[in-house]
């Protein structure tokens, strides 16, 4: 009742407050400032003498409110998550305290700006560190404000630039091709289909056929775009939507391929390991990651069955040996990948159980000129692969695969007006984050996840 009667305003002798952003506040030490945030934590200290902890997106600051400060209504019922305006200095914290960048707002005039509730309705009721993950799934909405989320979206927000700018650098030009389609390129298993005006289409599964049009156009090329995958199992490195970061290049050999892939993931890993505030987000989600500098391993297919078999790793449908032809499973290529503790680059895969467009070798037939890059702990980042050139060795695969060519008669032109050899590769973003971020899952690194019956928030 008391508190209700207290009502604060600002002391109009004070210099007049600047509008800042907490990354703002090391620069603005010592002079009168306004910030505007949420509150993520906060803390009363005996009668007269009370902590904030704000966070505006670029930062987190300790804010103290003294006497009537916090006596007023406003403070007393104060909830966390609720947005408020706090004024005052900033100060050094005195030697032997610590607070977020060693400072902190010593407020003298406060109000909020937007109320949460409290009560049952409080947001650690909605979803806490203990929810189960469906309703932490619910309620991604309000989870992505917690510290772990927010930080892996701001170093998948670094990762595409980062990506964009090592393109740039390499002289590749960004395209953003259509994601309503009327072909498959990954199998027609996986494909989303939707009515479009009376023709049926596609959700595309990747950008890889637009960006080989793209290369008499404007030579090597890149995209950042959505790819879609009605993946009907539940693994922690499968979306139904994903960004796909993909690039196409002309003129070049299958070793060059793998020189190129392997020169992204390090150029790109260096980009977010040179800037100091990236490099600080990713030491706080994985504390032992170290930027791979030595040559990724360079294994065959075939070499990959004789190791596992080596191994003792039997197939999951008859408990035998693998075979050459067979699909390596997810589960014994991460326990290969993970006993190997290196990125591999796993070349050779045998045509049957690769997509249609990938050339045989010449030197093995039975094999393709294609390659998956292999994480420790993740498995799985990048499929790539040379493409077929020639126009009726092409043709001859979409007969065998059951293609319809009408489809593809613009993916067909390709190859009969100044074709060319090249080739070209995808990367998932999510998988690339979670390598990065050491996060269990794929879902943890998209803002909101799509899989099997999840469309929602
Ligand atoms: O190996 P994939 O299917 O290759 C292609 O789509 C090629 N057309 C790419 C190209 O050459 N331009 O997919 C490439 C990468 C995978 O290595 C994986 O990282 C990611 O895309 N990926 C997925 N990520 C999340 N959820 C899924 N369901 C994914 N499917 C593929």
């Amino acid at each position: 009742e008391e508190s209700k009667k207290i009502v604060l305003v600002e002391d109009s002798s004070l210099p007049a407050a600047k509008q800042i952003r907490i990354k703002e506040a090391v620069d603005c030490r010592n002079t009168r400032v306004k910030v505007f945030g949420w509150v993520s934590r906060h803390r009363v200290q005996g009668k007269d003498m009370m902590f904030v902890v704000l966070r505006d997106g670029t930062g987190h600051l300790q804010c103290v409110l003294n006497d009537r400060l916090c006596h007023t209504y406003d403070a007393v019922t104060l909830t966390l998550e609720s947005a408020v305006a706090l004024y005052g200095v900033i100060k050094e914290v005195p030697a032997g305290k610590t607070a977020p960048d060693g400072h902190e707002l010593i407020v003298d005039y406060w109000y909020v700006v937007g109320k949460a509730p409290g009560g049952d309705d409080a947001i650690t009721n909605r979803v806490n560190e203990e929810s189960d993950p469906s309703l932490r799934l619910d309620q991604r909405h309000l989870v992505i404000r917690g510290d772990r989320a927010s930080a892996i979206l701001k170093v998948r927000a670094r990762v595409m630039r980062a990506f964009r700018d090592h393109f740039d650098v390499c002289g590749y030009h960004e395209v953003t091709p259509p994601c309503m389609v009327q072909t498959q390129v990954e199998g027609g298993s996986t494909l989303f289909e939707f009515d479009y005006y009376k023709e049926k289409a596609y959700l595309t599964q990747s950008s890889q056929l637009y960006l080989e049009t793209c290369l008499p156009s404007m030579g090597a090329v890149y995209t950042l775009s959505e790819s879609y995958r009605a993946e009907t199992s539940h693994t922690r490195r499968h979306l139904s939507e994903y960004t796909h970061c993909e690039a196409e290049i002309p003129f070049i050999s299958f070793n060059d391929l793998l020189d190129t892939i392997e020169g992204m993931v390090k150029g790109v890993v260096k980009r977010l390991w040179d800037e100091p505030a990236t490099r600080a987000m990713i030491k706080q989600l994985n504390p032992t990651f170290e930027p791979y500098t030595e040559p990724f391993v360079r294994m065959r297919y075939e070499e990959a069955i004789a190791w596992l078999n080596e191994h003792g790793k039997k197939r999951a449908e008859d408990g035998k040996d693998f075979e050459f032809g067979d699909d390596i499973p997810e589960a014994p290529e991460r326990e290969m990948t993970d006993a190997i503790g290196k990125p591999i680059l796993l070349t050779h895969f045998p045509g049957p159980i690769k997509a249609f467009y990938m050339p045989a070798t010449k030197d093995d037939p039975r094999v393709t000129e294609s390659v998956d890059l292999l994480m420790p702990n993740v498995g799985e980042v990048v499929g790539g692969s040379m493409r077929i050139w020639d126009h009726d060795t092409l043709l001859a695969a979409f007969k065998r695969e059951g293609l319809n060519t009408d489809h593809y008669y613009w993916y067909l032109d390709q190859r009969k007006y100044g074709t060319c050899p090249h080739g070209g590769f995808g990367l998932g973003v999510e998988r690339f984050l979670a390598w990065i971020t050491d996060s269990f899952s794929v879902r943890d690194c998209c803002l909101y996840p799509r899989f099997v019956g999840r469309c929602k928030p």
